[in-house]
This record gives structure tokens, C-alpha cells and sequence, in this order.
């Protein structure tokens, strides 16, 4: 075993030998507060803003036999439509803007996710009304990677390409999807 103390007199020389912070938890050099505008700025954080749309489905394979579908897409697959409350929670990372202190101003991020996401898809049959879906099946999967180029889209444009974009998407409170994937 190496004596812990040697460890962090070895690591930090210049701390006194009573300093009593272990060295897993001293903060990074360019967060020490020599000031708390220069601290804050250089950090990345990320924000984030929920968002709800109801809309009608169906999953389904023109090219496979009904007995197909159903066995793979199960309710999914009912001819007659069905219903999700999708929640959506967007993520948008960055470093904090040193004049307002925000990484974005979440009132422009909530107009982009109502114009680009949920009032297009908000009380709509998304095979049907959506021209994405339209040879595209609406899986909670294919929906998460058609919103976020829309977002990506919609950051762009408002001058925020600098920002890092991730969404969650839920189908039910249990099924969920996360895009870009987690490495
Ligand atoms: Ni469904």
C-alpha cells in the first residue's frame, strides 16, 4: 500500500503537509477562482429543456406478411392507428456566454424545439402527415435521429453551431431512446 499522504505530498509539493484534501478532489487549475467571471466562463455546461408532443402511428412493413408484422412490431402494428405522449428532453452543451452567463438563452431553445419538433409533430398521425415517415417507420429511434437533424438544423441557423446537441425521446415512461448514442 502507498501511505496516501506521500501520495498527495508527491502530487501537490507545494501543499502544506496539513493540507487535508485528498488529490482526486482538488479542482482542475483553470477553475481556481482568481476571479469568478474567468472561472466560470471557461466551463462547459450543459442545459437542458423538456418537451412533450402527442401523436399516432403505426409501425409496419408493406413488403412483409401481416403475421410478420405483428410478430414484430406488436401493438405497434395495429392497423387503425394508436397513440404516444412522447417526452423529449434536449440537451445542448457548451461553454457559458461571459455577458449573459448562459450557454443559450433556454427561451430561444424552447422556440426551436416547438418550431422544428413538436408543433410538426403535436397531435399528428406521423406516417401520414410527416413526409420524413413517409417510406420511413416511426420508431422512437427513427423519430430521435429526424428531430435532432431538425434541431441541429435550427441551432445552426440561430447562430448556436458551436453547441453540442443530444436528445432523449420517450415512447412510454419505461422505452426510451438516446441519440447520438453513448460511446
Ligand atoms: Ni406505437
Amino acid at each position: 500500500m502507498v501511505d496516501p499522504l506521500f501520495l498527495h505530498r508527491l502530487l501537490h509539493p507545494a501543499d502544506t503537509p496539513s493540507d487535508p484534501s485528498p488529490a482526486g478532489e482538488q479542482p482542475a487549475a483553470e477553475t481556481q477562482p482568481l476571479d469568478g467571471t474567468q472561472a466560470a466562463t471557461k466551463q462547459r455546461v450543459s442545459v437542458f429543456r423538456e418537451a412533450h408532443f402527442n401523436a399516432a402511428h403505426r409501425l409496419h412493413r408493406p413488403d412483409w406478411s401481416p403475421e410478420r408484422n405483428e410478430a414484430v412490431f406488436g401493438l405497434c402494428n395495429n392497423p387503425n392507428w394508436h397513440g404516444h405522449n412522447y417526452k423529449l428532453i434536449v440537451r445542448v452543451t457548451g461553454t457559458i456566454d461571459p455577458e449573459t452567463g448562459y450557454v443559450i438563452d433556454l427561451k430561444v431553445l424552447k422556440d426551436i424545439i416547438a418550431e422544428q419538433v413538436t408543433d410538426r409533430y403535436d397531435h399528428k398521425n406521423l406516417n401520414e402527415d410527416l413526409p420524413e415517415f413517409a417510406q420511413l417507420n416511426p420508431t422512437a429511434e427513427n423519430i430521435a435521429v429526424m428531430a435532432w437533424q431538425r434541431l441541429r438544423k435550427g441551432l445552426d441557423a440561430a447562430g448556436h453551431s458551436g453547441l453540442g446537441l443530444h436528445l432523449r425521446l420517450y415512447e412510454t415512461p419505461r422505452n426510451f431512446v438516446e441519440y447520438p448514442a453513448a460511446k
